[in-house]
């Protein structure tokens, strides 16, 4: 009886497990990764070099919003039983920009993707406690309080936060989307690998299958602006449990130049370093002068922040 439980119990969570899309068998992801280059066109082309800009060249791409929304490869499990360890040889070019990127190894295997957040239910007293923290300048969020105070900043010079609809990228804990609150946003859409329950009447949240199914039948809406931080520097290496992707990063910026309306804006915080471009496979990316223009890519260089994920704002 009890091993007849357990085996539905396993079964079950399977099936919670398999929500996102999964490849076919006879599709190999080197397949599919060439075709995402096919599909992203210039703006996977990281060998052009743009315009001297505010803080480092600005480089702009025609970019085929239904297509990056389209294809499902782009938000599907890398589906091996660990996350690699290694860059595959095939497209070791790809991540590495051609060799521009200084590439050295940490490896963590944390399959996130389809499973729940470590927040799952945001209450609204744990909201209103965010609020009236980062109200005093002492949240301490998930990276310090420092950080959270140098994103304040940032989203206090961003066009569109006040009384705005804001997306928000990847953010476990409610700090950001505190944050956004105390900057005067009016909407709050938070995009998750795992599924989370905001009881919070200015707080929703999505998993990327609602974000895909949503802007390709024309019901998402455009954003007034939208906050990532620490977060897409994962995008594309497998670490939680993410497709390989060598363009992983610019695609979500990208997905988002798709749902901003003109004059809004993008606030991102990113491991950041402008003399020093790395890649530590597979934990993160770390973003100097060569990643960055390609990471912002169409974006207007607007206001330079502060902290150690050194805050962003672009427009567009
Ligand atoms: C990428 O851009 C460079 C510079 O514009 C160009 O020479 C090259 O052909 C492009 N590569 C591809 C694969 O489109
Ligand atoms: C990109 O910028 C160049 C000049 O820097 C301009 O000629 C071109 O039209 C721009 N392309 C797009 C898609 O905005
Ligand atoms: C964007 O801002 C410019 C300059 O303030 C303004 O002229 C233009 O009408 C705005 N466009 C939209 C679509 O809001």
């Amino acid at each position: 009886m009890l091993i007849i439980l357990l085996f539905l119990l396993t079964l079950n969570i399977k099936i919670a497990h398999n929500e996102e899309p999964t490849l076919p068998e006879h599709v190999t992801y080197i397949d599919e990764i060439k075709h995402v280059r096919k599909i992203c066109g210039e703006l996977c082309n990281t060998s052009r070099t743009g315009i001297p800009g505010k803080f480092f060249n600005k480089i702009n791409a025609t970019v085929n919003c239904k297509a990056l929304f389209e294809n499902e490869y782009i938000d599907s499990t890398h589906g091996f039983p660990l996350a690699p360890r290694n860059i595959p040889e095939v497209f070791l070019q790809e991540f590495t920009m051609g060799g521009k990127i200084e590439v050295n190894n940490a490896y963590f295997n944390q399959p996130y993707l389809g499973n729940n957040a470590r927040t799952p239910i945001w209450t609204k007293s744990l909201i209103t406690e965010y609020l009236s923290q980062a109200k005093l300048g002492k949240l301490f969020g998930t990276y310090g309080i420092s950080e959270t105070n140098a994103l304040r900043d940032g989203l206090r010079n961003a066009p569109g936060v006040k009384n705005g609809r804001i997306l928000v990228i990847g953010s476990e804990k409610p700090w950001v989307e505190a944050c956004l609150l105390e900057a005067g946003a009016k909407n709050i859409v938070t995009l998750e690998y795992g599924k989370i329950k905001s009881e919070h009447e200015q707080i929703t949240t999505m998993v990327p299958s609602e974000y895909r199914r949503h802007f390709l039948d024309n019901t998402l809406g455009l954003f007034d602006a939208a906050v990532s931080f620490s977060s897409i520097e994962h995008s594309g290496l497998g670490r939680y449990g993410d497709a390989l992707n060598p363009w992983g990063d610019l695609i979500v910026v990208a997905r988002v130049w798709c749902v901003t309306r003109k004059n809004g804006s993008l606030v991102l915080g990113v491991m950041y370093d402008i003399n020093h471009d790395f890649l530590a496979f597979n934990a993160h990316r770390c973003y100097g002068r060569k990643r960055y223009p390609y990471l912002s890519t169409n974006w207007n260089q607007y206001y330079l922040g502060k902290g150690i994920q050194r805050v962003h704002v672009f427009t567009k």
